[in-house]
């Protein structure tokens, strides 16, 4: 269902003890009206979940493995997530994608055994500068949708667009470049059959207190994933922009 959902996504950040702390002051200052979730590192998600407890306020994880268990070392399985009291996964973020050979196809087998296990996954796409200077921003947007979601029934799956030239660098995308492409974003979906107008598409890079709002009045951005303001005390002005 589409709803608006501000997420933070802590990378490696955040040792169990911050995150208690951190989470415990979040809490307290939260006036939110939307959906919260938080993807603090896997070692630090059994904190998170309870400094958060009694509170709305979603965890997830950053990654995880598409099989059930095995000899995969160093991964965790969806059953693990769940039972750690995670409901979202990232999937696809442009820095697993970069250093840690995440593809379109590995992507989608994670998008497909999220949702059979019922997590919901928050499916990053997004183009990096060369491609933008080279005007392929839809190209490598629509390819990212079409190989990620390929079978995947039309259900509930969150997208964030992610301009890689716009993640951690300061440089924010401008409120329409950022709707031009979730725009896109909505009418692909609906090109591949699902029910575009029920799904939530998040803009990400340089999201900050500052820029929140006029980000949130676009009509086709229904929230952000927010990198390193999502560790820092400006996540409240987020929040409750
Ligand atoms: P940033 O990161 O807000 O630090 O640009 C966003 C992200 O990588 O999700």
């Amino acid at each position: 269902m589409r709803k608006n959902i501000i997420a933070g996504n802590w990378k490696m950040n955040k040792t169990a003890s911050q995150a208690s702390e951190f989470l415990s002051y979040v809490a307290s200052r939260m006036d939110s009206k939307d959906e919260v979730v938080i993807f603090p590192p896997y070692l630090s998600v059994a904190a998170a979940v309870a400094a958060l407890k009694g509170t709305k306020v979603r965890v997830g994880v950053q990654n995880m493995h598409f099989e059930d268990a095995g000899a995969f070392t160093g991964e965790v399985s969806a059953d693990m997530v769940l039972e750690s009291g995670c409901e979202y996964v990232l999937i696809g973020h442009s820095e697993r994608r970069k250093y840690f050979a995440e593809t379109d196809e590995t992507v989608n087998l994670k998008v497909k055994k999220a949702l059979a296990k019922g997590l919901i996954p928050m499916v990053c796409v997004g183009e990096d500068l060369d491609e933008r200077e080279k005007d392929l921003t839809f190209d490598v947007i629509a390819r990212q949708l079409r190989r990620g979601l390929e079978d995947v029934a039309p259900s509930s799956v969150v997208i964030a667009y992610e301009p890689v030239w716009a993640i951690g660098t300061g440089k924010t995308a401008t409120d329409e470049q950022a709707q031009e492409v979730c725009a896109f974003i909505r009418k692909s979906l609906s090109e591949m059959g699902f029910d575009a107008a029920e799904i939530s598409i998040l803009y990400g890079g340089s999201v900050k207190g500052s820029n929140i709002t006029s980000l949130m009045s676009m009509p086709d951005i229904d929230g952000a994933l927010v990198g390193g303001a999502a560790l820092t005390e400006d996540f409240i002005n987020i929040i409750n922009y």
